[in-house]
């Protein structure tokens, strides 16, 4: 799974208008879309996804954030991919975010940061298989 990672615009970024815009850059960036869904997640399925953070202080507000409206989940391509996609979307805090990166021209705090990377490759091929069938994945 090292060419691939997992992404998804998160409920601030698409409810603001910026889903083309992401998409654009993401494709810009030398990204393939291998799989893509618009959705939006229960409060259940936000908790199990970001499950790892359960003991954190900002879990309760982060389940909230990413059920409070509609995301798009995608599987991506390239060499190097979960690498290379944490660099297009900078840093978690936008405050922090290099310019140019996605967080920096869409995020509007480190709550409601625009976007979700995965960070390795094992949590790439995790996360995809969360939303995607093996019927989906190709
Ligand atoms: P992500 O998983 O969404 O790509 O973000 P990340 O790796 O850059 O950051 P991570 O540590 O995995 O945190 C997951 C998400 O939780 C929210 N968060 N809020 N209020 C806070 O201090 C805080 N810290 C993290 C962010 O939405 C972050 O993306
Ligand atoms: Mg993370």
């Amino acid at each position: 799974m090292s060419n691939k990672t997992f992404t998804m615009i998160k409920p601030d970024a698409v409810g603001n208008g910026h889903t083309g815009a992401i998409l654009d850059q993401i494709i810009k960036g030398g990204f393939k879309i291998k799989a893509m869904k618009y959705l939006a997640l229960s409060k259940e399925k936000a908790g199990e996804f970001y499950e790892v953070h359960k003991e954190r202080p900002f879990y309760g507000e982060l389940v909230d954030f990413m059920s409070s409206g509609p995301i798009v989940a995608a599987i991506l391509e390239k060499d190097n991919a979960v690498e290379d996609f944490r660099k297009l979307i900078g840093a978690t805090d936008p405050a922090k975010a290099e310019k140019g990166t996605i967080r920096n021209l869409f995020a509007e705090s480190i709550g409601a940061n625009a976007i979700h990377g995965s960070d390795s490759d094992e949590n790439a091929a995790i996360e995809s298989s969360f939303f995607f069938s093996s019927l989906e994945k190709f």
